[in-house]
């Protein structure tokens, strides 16, 4: 049988996955947990030095290879090029971009070095499966040291429409580079539409149905795979989580106060700031609310070393400071706004006992913690999800959420109060809706939906031998 080899920058190493760990790190580590194989990325340390070789931990059937990243790598290919260049334009924010070419051949040199280190790992064989921004010109390395392994590649943040991506400095050789992938996936099809086009104007021939381009005499096939949750097992983590002592203390701080949920990391993409707009709107407009609600609002920092997000640290907590400057009495605070991490049980006992979570991001490519906050509701008297139109994940839950523009206040601060005021019918019903694509799409479905895709033969073969 072949092995899967998963690539990505950061690897949740055995050690650190009982704290809170991002969309990708729960994705891989629910998605290798029962097919087992390696995952090689970074380790997460900076080094005076670069690894000589991957240091290699074995748990639960999964192998783990990471190396270091030294001080100028950390700096030109994480900070610089991947945070300061990619992920700006690709959430749209190409105004945000921050382009130097010593960042440029940093991201470059990174990518040639994890080629060097999976050479040596890789047998003819081995599924390849790469994931996220960093990574995209490395399958084009790894060819060209000579491997023809399948590979595919998973993109879990948006692709913006052409002329867009085409504000990347040198795209051709970091975005355009996702042509020596054999199949790559995306989150939506208005991504997968997008990437599509964009190798279109690069010279690719794309197939009628929009799945398939022929570009320099490759066959590269597109696909969507939204990203999923292991919805069974959250929802149970729920449910236990519900009952600690921990969380009934956190429910009880609240008074009887209706509770609304923001979870996200502090980042620009969010849209945090217009969230708070919308909450000082909301509460300046409809003031019997006044002492009946709290909103918590869960941001660890995330990139502190990026001045971009520097700033937004600033704007955010001042925002914060005016609301509950304006609005608290001694005994409310309207807003709590928390940088800390939680741990996923934690969490999960925090969506519970909410009754409306603000999922408003002004761009993302899917967003877990709407699928988790459903999952972990209560059937029989379940919160309600208001989520941005920008999210990945309105186009599977969009007939459940209260989906808003985050771009417009006065209309988030409506659903906002239509959310802690919708009666009890809607709510199960609503909840019902989104429940169904939950389950019916979980993380175990993404994977395999992705590596059939991807090796199509591999998958049925497997398949048989587990019957
Ligand atoms: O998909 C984007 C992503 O990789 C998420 O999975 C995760 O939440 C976030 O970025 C982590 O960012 P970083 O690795 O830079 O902390």
């Amino acid at each position: 049988m072949s092995r899967i080899v998963v690539v990505s920058n950061r690897v949740a190493l055995p050690q650190k996955s009982g704290g809170s760990a991002g969309g990708l790190a729960v994705a891989v580590n629910a998605a290798l947990k029962d097919k087992g194989g390696i995952w090689f990325g970074w380790s997460g340390r900076v080094a005076p030095e670069p690894s000589d070789a991957p240091e290699v931990t074995h748990r639960a059937g999964i192998t783990y290879a990471v190396i270091d990243l030294t001080g100028e790598d950390y700096q030109e290919y994480y900070n610089g090029f991947a945070n300061r260049v990619l992920w700006p334009v690709l959430h749209y924010r190409a105004d945000l971009a921050e382009f130097s070419r010593a960042d440029l051949s940093g991201y470059m040199r990174v990518n040639r070095m994890f080629a060097d280190h999976l050479a040596r790992i890789l047998k003819p064989d081995d599924i390849v499966w790469i994931h996220d921004y960093h990574m995209m010109p490395l399958a084009r390395h790894l060819r060209e040291r000579g491997h023809m392994n399948r590979m595919g590649f998973f993109l879990h943040i948006p692709m913006p429409p052409a002329d867009i991506i085409q504000a990347v400095p040198q795209h051709a050789q970091t975005v355009g580079a996702l042509a020596h992938y054999d199949l790559v996936g995306f989150q939506t099809d208005g991504d997968r539409d997008n990437f599509a086009r964009y190798l279109e104007f690069s010279g690719g021939r794309i197939t009628p149905d929009g799945t398939g381009c022929d570009i320099g005499g490759r066959q590269v096939t597109l696909g969507t795979f939204p990203v999923a949750i292991e919805t069974a097992a959250f929802a149970r983590r729920a449910r236990h989580a519900h009952r600690t002592r921990y969380v009934k203390a956190f429910r009880e701080s609240l008074s009887d106060r209706k509770l609304i949920i923001g979870v996200d990391r502090l980042d620009y993409s969010k849209g945090i700031p217009n969230r708070f707009d919308a909450y000082e709107h909301f509460l300046r407009t409809v003031p019997e609310w006044h002492d009946r609600v709290s909103y918590v609002q869960i941001t660890p920092k995330s990139r502190t070393d990026v001045p971009e997000y520097q700033e937004m640290d600033r704007d955010v907590s001042h925002k914060a400071g005016q609301i509950n400057g304006a609005y608290s009495d001694v005994t409310w605070t309207p807003l709590r706004y928390v940088n800390r991490t939680y741990s996923r049980s934690a969490l999960a006992g925090f969506y519970r006992v909410a009754d409306a979570a603000m999922v408003t991001p002004l761009r993302d490519g899917m967003n877990l913690v709407a699928k988790e906050f459903v999952a972990a509701q209560d059937p029989c008297d379940p919160g309600v999800l208001v989520l941005s139109q920008f999210a990945g994940a309105a186009a599977e839950l969009g007939a459940g959420a209260l989906l808003v523009n985050p771009h417009d206040t006065e209309s988030m601060a409506a659903a906002l109060k239509r959310a802690l005021e919708m009666p009890l019918a809607e709510r199960r019903e609503r909840h019902s809706r989104m429940m169904r694509v939950l389950e019916a799409r979980d993380i175990d479905h993404w994977a395999e939906a992705f590596l059939e895709a991807l090796v199509p033969e591999e998958t049925s073969a497997r398949r048989a031998i587990a019957l």
